[in-house]
């Protein structure tokens, strides 16, 4: 029987870790600041959105919310950015994706001053971890990082391999498990003989976007394996990338959907937001 990694109780303990510092915080005259600017009314966005502010009230983070009409101009959305960035009182900035056609995701992220990037989707921020400067981390694989680690195991000299190369999961995650002296490979959609790399990996993320995808004969015996995945199967039941009732078995930790991964990224976004509001006042 393998470890269920609960990612539920880890993302509990660390915003309980961020409620106590806002707290000390509060008490030398600093209240930490998010701003959470979500464009139009897209309902999956409405709920991410919706759980970040409750996970800022939690932890006694100011959200202040900026709901534009969807019809918003691009330069308009950038001149809304470019007063949060000079607001002193905000400490955080954070635009939910996607966003609409019109608007250049990029062109938007590129506007965020990187002091409050707290997404760390910046290409600053992409370009410290690269090389090791300070800066955001992507809130996910951060979280992943903190999974591993708080179930005690641990990553140097490990075989990690990360299936998917987003900028907001695969790259960064990659990035963090070499930082913990692993030795990572990077899989893809293009990868060939996947199961010969996969039956390799004592540490295996996966984020490939496909229900259940990865099954037991993927997965080494004794590995542990990180599910990014979050699907809503043909039962409504949630699933992730991995299937969970084959892997298991395989595994020697492994984290389940929903309750392992997901609720990190929330977690590790509340962490950014009191680092941030500690960098400025320092
Ligand atoms: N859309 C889906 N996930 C995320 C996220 O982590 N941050 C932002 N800003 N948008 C998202």
């Amino acid at each position: 029987m393998a470890i269920i990694i609960d990612g539920k109780a880890i993302s509990q303990s660390i915003k309980d870790e961020v409620k106590a510092e806002v707290a000390e915080l509060k008490e030398q005259g600093i209240t930490p600041a998010l701003a959470v600017i979500q464009v139009g009314s897209d309902p999956a966005s409405t709920v991410y959105v919706g759980n970040k502010k409750k996970a800022c009230e939690y932890t006694g983070i100011i959200s202040k919310s900026f709901n534009p009409d969807e019809n918003i101009t691009e330069s308009e959305l950038l001149a809304i950015i470019k007063e949060l960035n000079i607001d002193p009182t905000v400490n955080g900035i954070l635009v939910q994706l996607p966003l609409p056609k019109h608007i250049s995701e990029s062109k938007v992220i590129a506007a965020i001053s990187p002091e409050k990037d707290v997404d760390g989707f910046h290409v600053q921020s992409a370009g410290a971890l690269m090389t090791g400067e300070k800066g955001f981390v992507p809130c996910t694989p951060a979280g992943i990082i903190e999974l591993i680690k708080r179930t005690g195991i641990d990553i140097e000299g490990k075989e990690c391999v990360v299936i998917g190369r987003s900028n907001i999961v695969g790259k960064p995650m990659a990035m963090l498990l070499l930082k913990e002296n692993g030795t990572v490979t990077i899989c893809h959609s293009r990868t060939k003989d996947l199961k010969s790399i996969t039956k390799r990996a004592d540490i295996l993320v996966v984020a490939i976007g496909k229900p259940k995808f990865i099954d037991g004969s993927y997965i080494k015996e004794g590995a542990v394996v990180i599910d990014v995945g979050i699907h809503r199967g043909e039962n409504k039941k949630l699933c992730g990338d991995v299937d969970f009732e084959t892997a298991e078995p395989k595994a020697y930790a492994i984290t389940p959907v929903p309750g392992g991964v997901g609720p990190m990224t929330i977690a590790m976004l509340m962490k950014n937001c009191l680092e941030a509001a500690k960098a400025a006042n320092m």
